[in-house]
């Protein structure tokens, strides 16, 4: 309620302020000089930033619905309930140390009566009626005689969703697998796994996929969530991190080659975001890592956008342990980063090009780009940084590396790094804004002074809080979606200086997020895209080619009568692509005059995102409340007028004729 009251007087405020930059407008044309390019747009300009936070890979993206499949919790039974038997029971075995999925259970079935674990899944699990379901499991008889296992999907009010068994015989480790139908939708259902006739068996890797993933791969990735990102076209994505990246400690950093080869043989380890907020604890937040390295590199070439890997520089997060590696043992740091670009690009004859094949990926993925650290700090992040990048463009010159400029963008920290970086002539210097939505709607020149001749710069992670960093009650509100796009026109503005940007974090499960606001929001079985979301697509699809200037009394509009504006050129469907927000609260007419151009046609199209209450949000049962509508526009000359609606976000796409 409290909060509530704070959020209203704070839309009252932006109101107000609205209102006297509506009444001070004047009626000067837009102006756009169509034969002026002014910047090349880069293909990567407006991207995704992944980061399994939120439950947003296990529990979100991968489509495990086993949470603790293999036992390697930090109790191991987490997740995992016994329907007791007497003379029954599973015992947590370590098989040894040494291997990176150390543990297995082992089940006495001492009676007739079977023994079951019961699998939660993650904060339930979502089927659908009709879709097929892959169950295996690893397993070996202890004893030698036979086990019956049969898998039971149940709803939450114990309702028969679908079952299949498996016999286990011999004591070889073999993985059994079956599948079956469900009868039902249930968004949080539980797996039974039963096991009958008196026997020890020993099981491993307990599995329960839908069919339906993206692409129907087997063991793959929720089809809703990729086909969402499919849809923005992104012109990058940003994998794995984020602060998971460097990991509270170095021992728990994200590792890579640690996450590819065979499910099985990859170790799990907590999630950093795990215990990260006491306020939003989450303790059964683990990492699978059955989305690795190689399903990142796959997804991002379904989806048409560059791989961008970042990885842990020698240095554990800093506002956590802060531990560094001496840079005398930084070796093995740099080798990963290097052998990772051998597994991206490198001939299958090579040792890492080889398991790229062996996974089913032969043709390189055309690795361009590489992150050196996340959001590190200090001259200790410049001393390693500098290692690395010797290493790396000595044997791979044409990779571009992505460089930090620390948590802000602006201070101590970031001019120290943003200057050293720039001595460097680092290629792109990566640059983090979570501030509240006036910032936002106040900084669309940032980069109008930057020196495009300099290093570039990648706005790696934004986004508007409507309350503050990390604060519960951030909401993905319009308010803050209207106050980003603003921005945003800032940033398409200067793509001569700004070659890469996206929004952070991407997913968020309603049941199981530390972080918010967020791009994405899903449960168990449905997502909707944020009005954030659809204001980074409809930049990232009407992108253009080439930067030309859209004027103000001969100035670039950038807050100027509350309006922000960019256009460009797209020259393969040769287009104008114009993108106004009017963040006042009044309906303004405009005149845009066209120059440059001979004839345009006659026919456009005006894509538009507004609403009259900046509160307003999507929801799971809502998912569309606010989201784009088109409409013809007729051109009828080279001047025309155009209503810009309080509070709104368009783009006004019309084809020239030369
Ligand atoms: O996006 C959430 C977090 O914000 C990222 O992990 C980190 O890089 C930033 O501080």
């Amino acid at each position: 309620m409290k909060n509530n009251k704070r959020f209203r007087s704070l839309i009252a405020a932006f109101a107000a302020s609205a209102v006297l930059s509506a009444t001070a407008q004047n009626s000067a044309p837009l102006t756009i000089k169509a034969n002026e390019l002014k910047a090349t747009i880069q293909p990567t300009m407006f991207g995704v930033f992944f980061e399994d936070i939120n439950m947003g890979a296990d529990g979100g993206l991968y489509a495990e619905l086993v949470k603790n499949r293999s036992f390697e919790f930090a109790n191991p039974l987490m997740g995992w309930k016994e329907q007791r038997q007497s003379g029954s029971n599973v015992l947590v075995v370590n098989r040894n140390d040494k291997t990176a999925n150390p543990r297995f259970a082992r089940v006495t079935v001492g009676s007739s009566k079977p023994f079951g674990l019961t699998n939660e899944g993650f904060r339930g699990m979502g089927i659908k009626k009709d879709d097929g379901y892959d169950f295996s499991i690893w397993a070996a008889s202890h004893d030698g005689s036979s086990t019956t296992i049969r898998a039971e999907l149940v709803s939450s009010t114990g309702d028969k969703l679908g079952s299949a068994s498996v016999v286990v015989v011999g004591t070889e480790w073999k993985q059994y697998k079956v599948s079956f139908t469900a009868n039902a939708t249930e968004p949080k259902a539980k797996l039974n796994v039963w096991f009958e006739g008196k026997s020890v068996v020993d099981v491993d890797m307990i599995s329960l996929f839908p069919q339906d993933t993206w692409k129907r791969r087997p063991g793959g990735l929720r089809a809703d969530l990729v086909q969402l990102l499919a849809d923005m076209k992104p012109g990058f994505i940003r994998f794995p991190g984020g602060c998971i990246v460097e990991g509270r400690d170095l021992i728990n950093r994200y590792q890579w080659k640690k996450t590819v080869g065979k499910v099985e043989d990859r170790e799990v380890i907590v999630n950093r975001w795990n215990m990260e907020f006491a306020h939003r604890p989450t303790p059964d937040y683990y990492q699978s890592f059955g989305l690795g390295f190689f399903e990142y590199f796959q997804m991002a070439e379904d989806i048409g956008a560059e791989p961008l890997p970042i990885l842990n520089c020698g240095m554990a997060c800093q506002f956590n342990t802060a531990e560094v590696v001496a840079t005398e043992n930084l070796d093995p740091y740099i080798q990963d980063a290097l052998d990772l670009i051998e597994f991206a690009n490198g001939s299958t004859d090579t040792k890492w090009g080889k398991l790229r094949a062996d996974m089913g990926h032969p043709s390189p993925f055309n690795l361009k780009l590489m992150g050196v650290g996340n959001e590190n700090w200090g001259p200790q992040y410049i001393e390693r940084n500098k290692l690395f990048t010797k290493a790396i463009k000595d044997k791979y010159p044409n990779i571009k590396l992505v460089n930090s400029s620390g948590t802000d963008q602006s201070g101590e920290r970031f001019d120290y790094l943003n200057g050293e970086l720039r001595k460097m002539n680092a290629d792109i210097i990566d640059e983090h804004y979570y501030r509240d939505p006036k910032w936002f709607r106040e900084n669309a020149r940032r980069y109008d002074s930057y020196d495009p001749k300099s290093s570039k710069v990648f706005a790696g992670e934004y986004a508007a809080q409507s309350k503050g960093i990390a604060s519960i009650d951030n909401k993905n509100n319009w308010l803050c979606a209207m106050s980003e796009a603003a921005f945003m026109t800032g940033l398409e503005r200067n793509a001569g200086v700004v070659y890469m940007a996206s929004y952070a974090p991407l997913f968020a499960h309603v049941d199981g997020w530390q972080w918010t606001p967020d791009l994405i929001w899903m449960d168990n079985l449905r997502s909707y895209g944020t009005p954030n979301y659809y204001v980074q697509k409809l930049f990232s699809l009407n992108k253009g080619s080439q930067v030309v200037p859209i004027l103000l009394n001969n100035d670039v509009v950038a807050g100027q009568d509350s309006l922000f504006a960019t256009a460009s050129i797209d020259h393969k469907t040769n287009e104008l692509l114009i993108k106004v927000v009017n963040t006042s609260d009044k309906d303004v007419t405009r005149q845009f005059v066209f120059e440059g151009i001979k004839r345009l046609d006659a026919k456009g199209m005006i894509t538009i995102l507004k609403s009259n209450d900046l509160s307003k949000v999507n929801s799971l049962d809502d998912p569309k409340s606010l989201s784009p509508t088109e409409t013809a526009l007729n051109v009828t000359g080279k001047k025309m007028d155009i209503l810009l609606p309080a509070y709104s976000m368009q783009v006004i796409k019309v084809k020239i004729i030369n």
